[in-house]
C-alpha cells in the first residue's frame, strides 16, 4: 500500500506537480491524498483538481495561528496522512502543527541551507553574488528552515543569470530532489540521530546532486 501524504502550498505549485507525476507511477511508494493551499488563488490547487486529488482552501487571514494550524491538523489527520510535504508553502509551522507529525513534515528551499534561509531564497543568493546556488530537502523544525538537512543539489550561478534566470535553474533542480527525498520518508529510510539524517540508500541513490555550469 502506498504512504499516504498531504501537501501543503501557497502559489503555483511546481513542486507539487513533479511530486505527483512521480506518485504516478505504480512502483513509487507514496500517494498524494489532500492538497491545501492557504491562498484560494494558488494555482497548486487547479494542478491538483486536476490530477483528481482532493483540495482545501484553509486561509490565515483574520484568525489566531492556533487556530489556522488546527484546521490543518484536523483536515490532514481526517485525510490519514503520514507525511506532509511543504511545497512552496509561504507560513511558518509551529509546533502545534508540527507536535501531530513529529519529523514528518518536509521542506524544500531554494538555497543551499543554511545559507539563505527565510523569504526569496534564490533573490538572496543572486544578490549576494555566489557562484553555486541550489535547493535543500529538509526536515522542518521550529525554525526558518533550520531543519535537518536530506539532500541537496547544487546548480551554477552564471554572470549572465538574472534573478529570474538563476530561479529556473534552481526549480529544474527542486523537481529532481523532492521526490526522491519523499521516496526515501515513504520507505521509512531516513534516521534522524541528532541533527544528522541517516538515509539508507540504494546504489545509484545520491544525497547531492549537481548540475554542471556550461
Ligand atoms: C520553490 O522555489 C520553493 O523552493 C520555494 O517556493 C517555490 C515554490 O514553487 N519555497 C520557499 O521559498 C519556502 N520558504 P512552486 O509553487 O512552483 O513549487
Amino acid at each position: 500500500m502506498k504512504v499516504p501524504v498531504g501537501v501543503l502550498l501557497s502559489g503555483s505549485g511546481t513542486n507539487l506537480q513533479a511530486l505527483m507525476d512521480a506518485c504516478a507511477a505504480p512502483s513509487f511508494p507514496a500517494e498524494i491524498r489532500l492538497v491545501i493551499s492557504n491562498r484560494a488563488d494558488a494555482y497548486g490547487l487547479e494542478r491538483a483538481r486536476l490530477a483528481g486529488i482532493p483540495t482545501l482552501c484553509v486561509p490565515h487571514r483574520g484568525r489566531s495561528r492556533a487556530d489556522f494550524e488546527a484546521e490543518l491538523v484536523a483536515a490532514f489527520q481526517g485525510a490519514g496522512v503520514q507525511w506532509i510535504c511543504c511545497a512552496g508553502f509561504m507560513r511558518v509551522l509551529t509546533p502545534a502543527f508540527l507536535d501531530a507529525f513529529p519529523n514528518r513534515v518536509l521542506n524544500i528551499h531554494p538555497a543551499l541551507l543554511p545559507a539563505f534561509p527565510g523569504l526569496d531564497g534564490q533573490g538572496q543568493a543572486h544578490a549576494a553574488g555566489v557562484r553555486i546556488a541550489g535547493a535543500t530537502v529538509h526536515l522542518v523544525d521550529a525554525g526558518t528552515d533550520t531543519g535537518p538537512i536530506l539532500c541537496q543539489g547544487a546548480v551554477p550561478a552564471l554572470p549572465a543569470d538574472d534573478r529570474d534566470a538563476l530561479q529556473q535553474r534552481i526549480l529544474a533542480m527542486e523537481h529532481r530532489l523532492y521526490p526522491m527525498a519523499l521516496r526515501w520518508a515513504a520507505e521509512g529510510r531516513i534516521q534522524l540521530t541528532g541533527r544528522q539524517v541517516q538515509i539508507d540508500l540504494l546504489p545509484g541513490e545520491a544525497l547531492a546532486l549537481w548540475e554542471a555550469a556550461g
